[in-house]
């Protein structure tokens, strides 16, 4: 019994026909010794009906049929009866008679209904290959290669080659923990699983690729959350002779023909471009979700000489007051204010300082040391009115802000859940951030540290800067960003030699022997004629993930991690044998029943 059709394909004109199928039992309804069948393939549902009164036999092995059992159907296409259409179902204006039935292989009883939504996401991982039977999920699987598809079409006609790199690489400074495996070839030394292709990428442009693209998987051993896998997907990409302006102009060309070939839906370009600076001020972020206001405002001046002595002695220490108005979020409740001030605290933050409007008061504990030019200043710049919450950070610039930033996410969610504000999956706010600076303060770090990567050269105009105030350099960084989220980034390359050794030498202060170990070669290779270049990352499953509405990329990834890093299903991470640990030439002291 050769399949004749999938169990998407019947329609209304079918009728009449002889058909095969074969798929999944999905439902199995008896209505009075007729049993009726939902047959699922990849491509869809269809109904069969098995007839006691026409084919008795047939009909007797239907009712030995279970979930997910695997059969195979002939029968008749024939229109449903006036009444039992459904609409809902593409193959809903017929079902199948049918006239045979083999059934290919029983099923055990599933361990979760394949049809109900809110499965523990552990048990849908633990059992994956039935959870991937579930439409939704078959879908995010084809959409997926759709986009891929789309992506690999619309680079190759803009001159890209597809180009694979290595895997088993050398420490790349993406910034995260790297992934070590032993060489057995050489002892005592370790293979560093690549963070991305970044170098690589960069030494294509030095071997005159001019135009490469890869779908590259990259590996971070990082601290999991519902956009962070170890392993994941970066739509890779780097130019030669360019500048940032090329790298807007590509993207925004893929970007818009994904949406357009998967979704149908008109992405508008140019897309529009916020400084760092200009972000964080007003969102508290570099990532920031504009789909809503809540925007951060300054009241550093204000609060110069106040009577109230956390937001003087803040701006006296340099730092700055911030305040944003989450408006009609009075009527927080206690704990909610609570749940804020532990989200400032954990962020570093000394407390959050707050104001209610209600009944046309300022309920709050700090008001009493506000004096009338004050509480002017914050009416007129933050629009208060009744039934309003004021909430104020005090700090230096970054923390002031990014705490804010945290509050005002948390906020809006309030906001959401009290229908007062909608964040619209169907609004896409696509925009650049741009002119991020070149090096940061990092805590754990004596020195300063790439806000993107070591390789990201300088805003050309700041180049003076460089050696007397580092911080003020601009680099040639910019992320793409959709509804709060970062979907890539990348930057203009540092393309001599001599600059990127200085930069490792004398700003970064790398010790000179790690300079030339971990990056000898690439400084080498810049040296031998490197063209100008550039390129950008976009994460593809966070693409994907924006793309279907889905809140975590484990959802638009075959076969992911679970927040421990571990594959359920195989039981990866495990153990390994002492003798496969003596290979590698590893010691096996302390590691549990080893
Ligand atoms: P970056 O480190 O910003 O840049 O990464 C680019 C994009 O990759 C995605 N991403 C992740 N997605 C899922 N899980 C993760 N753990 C994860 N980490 C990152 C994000 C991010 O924006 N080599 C540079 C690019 C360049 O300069 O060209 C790089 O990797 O969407
Ligand atoms: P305190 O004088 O420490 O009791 O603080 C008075 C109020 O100001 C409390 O509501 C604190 O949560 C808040 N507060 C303290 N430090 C800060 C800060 N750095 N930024 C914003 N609010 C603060």
């Amino acid at each position: 019994m050769r399949r004749s059709h999938s169990c998407g394909a019947l329609r209304a004109g079918d009728a009449g026909q002889e058909i095969h199928l074969a798929g999944w039992v999905s439902g199995r309804r008896d209505h009075g010794g007729v049993i009726f069948i939902d047959l699922r393939d990849r491509e869809g549902i269809t109904q069969v009906v098995f007839n006691p009164a026409l084919h008795p036999q047939v009909s007797e092995l239907a009712h030995t049929l279970r979930s997910e059992f695997v059969v195979a159907v002939s029968g008749k296409v024939t229109p449903r009866p006036e009444g039992t259409e459904n609409p809902g179902l593409a193959t809903g204006e017929i079902e199948v008679v049918a006239t045979g039935l083999a059934i290919l292989n029983p099923s055990e009883t599933p361990p979760f209904p394949l049809d109900e939504e809110g499965v523990n996401e552990d048990l849908r991982l633990r059992y994956r290959y039935l959870d991937l039977r579930r439409p939704a999920m078959a879908g995010a699987l084809r959409a997926r290669h759709r986009a891929a598809l789309a992506i690999r079409h619309y680079l190759d006609r803009q001159g890209f080659l597809e180009i694979e790199t290595p895997i088993l690489f050398k420490s790349t400074p993406e910034g995260a923990r790297e992934y070590l495996v032993p060489s057995r070839l050489n002892p005592g030394k370790f293979y560093a699983l690549p963070q991305s292709p970044q170098q690589f990428k960069q030494l294509l442009m030095v071997a005159g690729a001019e135009k490469y693209f890869q779908i590259a998987r990259c590996f971070r051993d990082e601290d999991l959350r519902a956009d962070r896998q170890p392993e994941f997907t970066q739509i890779d990409i780097e130019m030669s002779f360019i500048t940032r302006e090329d790298i807007y102009a590509v993207i925004e060309g893929l970007v818009k023909s994904v949406w357009k070939e998967v979704r149908d839906v008109e992405v508008k370009t140019p897309f529009p471009r916020v400084t760092f600076q200009e972000a964080m001020n007003t969102f508290g972020t570099d990532k920031p979700d504009r789909r809503y206001g809540l925007q951060l405002a300054d009241f550093t001046e204000t609060f110069r000489h106040s009577s109230f002595k956390v937001f003087q002695s803040a701006v006296g220490a340099g730092g700055v007051v911030k305040a944003f108005n989450a408006k009609g979020l009075a009527e927080i409740t206690t704990g909610q204010i609570e749940e804020l001030t532990n989200l400032a605290k954990a962020h570093g933050a000394k407390g959050l300082a707050w104001i209610k409007v209600e009944g046309g008061e300022w309920k709050s504990p700090i008001v009493k040391f506000f004096n009338e030019a004050e509480k002017k200043a914050l009416t007129e710049k933050l629009e208060i009115g009744e039934g309003d919450l004021i909430l104020f950070g005090a700090d230096q610039w970054t923390a002031a802000c990014e705490v804010l930033g945290l509050v005002r996410i948390r906020c809006a969610e309030y906001l959401e859940k009290l229908g007062k504000l909608k964040r619209d999956p169907a609004k896409l706010d696509f925009h650049w951030v741009i002119d991020f600076p070149l090096l940061r303060k990092d805590p754990e770090h004596p020195n300063l540290v790439s806000s993107h990567h070591p390789f990201t050269a300088p805003v050309e105009e700041d180049l003076s800067l460089l050696d007397k105030e580092p911080q003020r350099v601009r680099g040639q960084h910019y992320d793409l960003v959709l509804n709060g989220v970062e979907l890539g980034g990348g930057s203009i390359r540092i393309h001599r030699g001599e600059v990127q050794d200085k930069l490792f030498r004398d700003i970064l202060k790398l010790p000179g022997e790690m300079v030339t170990s971990r990056f000898g070669y690439m400084v080498e290779a810049l040296k031998f004629g490197a063209p100008p270049h550039g390129g950008i990352a976009l994460g593809f499953d966070r693409l994907m993930a924006l793309l279907l509405g889905q809140e975590s990329i484990r959802d638009v990834i075959a076969f992911p991690k679970n927040a421990r890093g571990q594959d359920v299903m195989s039981g990866a991470p495990a153990e390994a044998t002492p003798r496969q640990l003596r290979e590698v030439h590893i010691k096996a002291e302390g590691i549990p029943g080893v």
